[in-house]
């Protein structure tokens, strides 16, 4: 099914940079930016403060269900809420980084997100960053990148961050599990950004979508 709005996806792998590429791209255009990893960050989280295993895949999907689950708007970004709590200040914890592949790799957990996040371009010109956007949530758009950088560059912006992050693993991980993995979608243009500033790779895709006919 063709979605209602524009939406440009942004995929790749861990500490890639494309959150930063994606809110900027977004801030440029005037398009939702919408970071599903957040929500997957979010689930984990809320999965976690119930105790539950992250590798009890039908307690995991029983305990989502159960989750009132909230998609709001602030910014011109979204924003999730679980039963009324705002988990932001945690989706960044040890805990959460270590558990989010297991509890992402949970074939209801993605359902519940999915649909979410398609939801979104019913009524915003969107773009979303992930791992499955181009390949799997909007199959149908023009407009796919998958933004690498090498593992040390990946593993520098990290820690730069000042957390403790195991990418690689991670990595390993999304790529392999059998629901939507991390995979670089035929049709997308792939963009290596080692050696360049977030402004030259928005530039880059600015360039390419304008390219394609994308009225921006
Ligand atoms: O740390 P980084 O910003 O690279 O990751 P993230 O975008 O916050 O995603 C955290 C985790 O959520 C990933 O490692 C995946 O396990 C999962 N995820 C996913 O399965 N599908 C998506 N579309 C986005 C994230």
């Amino acid at each position: 099914m063709k979605e209602a709005h524009r939406v440009i996806a942004i995929d790749g792998p861990a500490a890639s940079g494309k959150s930063s590429v994606a809110r900027e791209l977004a801030q440029r255009l005037g398009f939702l930016y919408v970071n599903s990893g957040a929500m997957y960050r979010a689930i984990t989280w809320h999965v976690l403060q119930h105790g539950v295993d992250p590798d009890d895949g039908a307690r995991i999907a029983q305990t989502v269900e159960s989750a009132r689950i909230t998609c709001c708007l602030e910014n011109n970004q979204s924003r999730i809420l679980i039963d009324d709590v705002d988990p932001t200040d945690h989706l960044r914890d040890d805990r959460v980084n270590e558990g989010v592949s297991r509890v992402s790799s949970v074939p209801r957990v993605r359902e519940i997100l999915v649909a979410k996040m398609r939801s979104y371009a019913r009524h915003h010109d969107l773009v979303m960053e992930g791992r499955d956007i181009g390949s799997f949530v909007f199959p149908d758009t023009a407009y796919k990148f998958y933004i690498d950088a090498s593992p040390e560059v990946r593993l520098h912006r990290r820690a730069a961050q000042g957390q403790r992050d195991e990418i690689a693993a991670r990595d390993r991980a999304d790529s392999s599990r059998r629901a939507s993995p991390l995979v670089i979608a035929e049709d997308a243009h792939v963009i290596d950004s080692s050696n360049f500033t977030i402004e030259s790779v928005v530039g880059e895709i600015i360039g390419r979508l304008k390219m394609k006919g994308l009225a921006i």
